[in-house]
């Protein structure tokens, strides 16, 4: 099968696109044709070696983490996917690549939503596998408040719409010039800043202080702290309007699905 794989680290001048061995579904695993995959920032701190001494990688390898396609294979113990079913997900975790390929292996998915073109859902199962882990984790359930940081970015973005698909009234920061896109979701938009924060009862998934936003501490760029100085001083920072309306990427049924796929991904 064709691929776009790499055989050293370096900007995006070492990747090429060449013939690579097809891989193939194992147990509860499936294949499926890739129609689009993302390029996520960890696919490009993977290739340019910025986290070798976390993850050293096996070359040549293959980028891409998340992708959508058709499914072409399945594995034992798979059920509810068959041949032919649109999906949309994540290649298996410890392999970290594989998806910019005619063929991939999925380990964790769900079915492309209707709405969703394929490259929409080609870029999404990472941030919605984040998305739900954090909510989880949260005991996020109707009812409650959730301020989201970043809230404009990508895990931002799916994690607003999956909490208000849960029932959860949003918060986020953003830049003003989000702020719209941030309504349109029905997440009230907040510009980031100290002083944010009010006393009183909060939750976190008990990651340290600190570390990257809602992520596993994975810096966004080289540099990023230095980035974006927060302002200061700005008491119109809450706009207290009511959430106009609500923007639902995934059924009930679909966020259901993808957090069960996500349980069985060791970590
Ligand atoms: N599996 C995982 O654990 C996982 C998955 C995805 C992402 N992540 C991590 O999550 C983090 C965000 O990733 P992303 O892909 O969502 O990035 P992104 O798309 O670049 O979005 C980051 C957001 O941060 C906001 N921001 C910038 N400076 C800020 C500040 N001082 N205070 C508050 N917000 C600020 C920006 O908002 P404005 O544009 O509105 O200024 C931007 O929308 C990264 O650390 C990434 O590594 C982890």
């Amino acid at each position: 099968m064709l691929a776009a794989r790499y055989h050293r680290y370096g900007g995006p001048g070492v990747l090429t696109v060449e013939e690579a061995e097809e891989p193939h579904a194992g147990p509860g695993q499936v294949r499926i044709s890739v129609r689009a995959t993302g390029v996520t920032p960890a696919d490009w701190y993977l290739r340019s070696g910025m986290l070798k001494e976390m993850a050293s990688l096996r070359f040549p390898r293959i980028p891409g983490m998340d992708a959508a396609g058709v499914v072409d294979e399945v594995g034992e113990g798979v059920t509810g996917t068959s041949v032919g079913d649109a999906v949309f997900g994540l290649v298996p975790l410890d392999r970290l690549g594989g998806a910019a390929a005619r063929y991939a292996v999925l380990e964790a998915w769900a079915h492309k939503p209707r709405a969703w073109s394929f490259e929409t859902a080609g870029g999404a199962a990472g941030n919605v596998e984040t998305a739900t882990r954090v909510l989880d984790a949260l005991g996020a359930a109707e009812g409650m408040t959730l301020l989201i940081e970043g809230a404009a970015g990508g895990a931002g973005t799916m994690t607003a719409q999956l909490a208000r698909a849960r029932g959860l009234t949003v918060i986020g920061t953003a830049s003003e010039r989000n702020h719209h896109f941030l309504d349109e979701l029905g997440v009230t938009p907040v510009t980031y800043g100290p002083g944010l924060a009010a006393p009183g009862p909060t939750r976190s998934p008990g990651r340290r202080r600190g570390a990257g936003r809602g992520g596993q501490g994975l810096p966004r760029r080289p540099g990023d702290h230095r980035r974006r100085p927060a302002p200061r001083g700005d008491d119109r920072r809450l706009r207290r309007r009511p959430p106009r309306s609500t923007v639902l990427p995934l059924r009930r049924g679909r966020a259901r699905l993808v957090r069960t796929a996500v349980r069985r991904v060791p970590r």
